[in-house]
């Protein structure tokens, strides 16, 4: 059998554990031989192909990022992207394709498993937001890169008795904020699944400061005040003459200082998240789901995706694990809640 193997979407620590996994088990065990597709599912496209071999795989698990390179391509938004991977795959003498990836990757190996291509799914994202699994590795390496740059930030508020917002990955889903958050002792977390009240946000400040502490944010990227009034955004300057474009954490601190005269900063975290070398946990988590996905391919398992449910490894329908996003139950968000202010 040959095996292709993609990574595609955001990349994220972890993803080299997967491909060394799957190769170091499925050559000696079962004698397979592997193609490494370039870039997501602009490999497969355009037949963009890299070795695969064992040691091509060596010294990669401290390894962030993808030696396989990713892309966010959507064959099926391009007119005969299908027919051209289905052609590539028999032209390479590819027999089953094994897709690391996210939503948008794993929505791809869904179709394509429909109409005949043997497709087995790894997730991925450091957002943590996928169906069907309890976690997904790069999660807590990201979580951690939040978390110290928290822990660093308290300081420095202090210092300077300003309130520091810290704004970290997740458009749709607040689990970095809120792991991280907690972690890092955050006063005030928000995150996409709860609108929140700027003037409730402002009297968490204010009783912060008057306790004699400076107070930190920690807000999701895709996080919404409730009834946000847009022209807002598009003040050039804020109560300190500072000109603030750009996200969430900019607005916020704009706001908190107009309305509590306290100065904030923001801290955008951005991709710093995902990069460089993954936690031990991920690495675990990575290595055991690319062991689990290769024995997936020698059972013929296919539209099947690799699962953390608990500490075991299943495997769950990829329709199932795309169908809707996994996101942060108001209750699970009431437990941080007990911290705020
Ligand atoms: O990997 C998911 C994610 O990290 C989101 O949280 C974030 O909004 C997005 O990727 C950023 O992606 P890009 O690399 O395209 O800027």
């Amino acid at each position: 059998m040959r095996v292709g193997v993609l990574t595609g979407g955001g990349d994220c620590p972890g993803l080299n554990a997967v491909i060394r996994a799957i190769v170091r088990k499925g050559v000696p065990e079962y004698g397979y031989s592997f193609v490494g597709f370039r870039d997501g599912w602009r490999g497969p496209l355009e037949a963009l192909t890299k070795p695969l071999d064992i040691p091509a795989v060596r010294g990669l698990l401290p390894r962030g990022g993808t030696i396989l390179g990713s892309s966010r391509t959507n064959p099926f938004a391009i007119e005969g992207g299908v027919e051209k991977i289905r052609t590539n795959l028999q032209n390479l003498g590819v027999d089953a394709l094994i897709a690391i990836g996210g939503e948008d990757t794993l929505g791809v190996a869904t179709k394509l498993h429909e109409i005949g291509v043997n497709v087995i799914g790894v997730p991925k994202t450091i957002d943590n937001d996928l169906s069907g699994t309890d976690y997904t590795f790069g999660f807590d390496t990201a979580v951690n890169i939040a978390m110290e740059a928290i822990d660093r930030l308290h300081t420095t508020a202090e210092s300077h008795h300003r309130a520091l917002i810290v704004e970290v990955m997740g458009r749709h889903a607040g689990w970095i904020a809120l792991h991280a958050g907690m972690a890092g002792g955050a006063n005030i977390i928000l995150i996409p699944e709860v609108p929140f009240d700027i003037e409730q946000v402002c009297t968490w400040v204010e009783s912060r400061f008057r306790l004699d502490y400076a107070p930190i944010i920690v807000v999701s990227e895709g996080a919404k005040p409730k009834d946000r009034d847009e022209s807002l955004l598009n003040e050039e300057k804020d109560a300190f003459g500072h000109v603030r474009l750009g996200g969430i954490g900019d607005w916020l601190a704009r706001e908190i200082e107009a309305r509590t005269g306290k100065e904030a900063r923001t801290t955008v975290l951005g991709h710093v998240q995902r990069g460089g070398t993954p936690t031990a946990r991920d690495r675990w988590l990575a290595t055991r789901f690319g062991l689990h996905a290769i024995d997936a391919v020698h059972r013929g398992d296919w539209g099947q995706m690799t699962a953390l449910r608990g500490t075991d490894i299943t495997m769950v329908p990829l329709s199932e694990a795309t169908k809707e996003l996994k996101v942060v139950d108001p209750a699970l968000y009431a437990e941080a809640e007990v911290f705020f202010g």
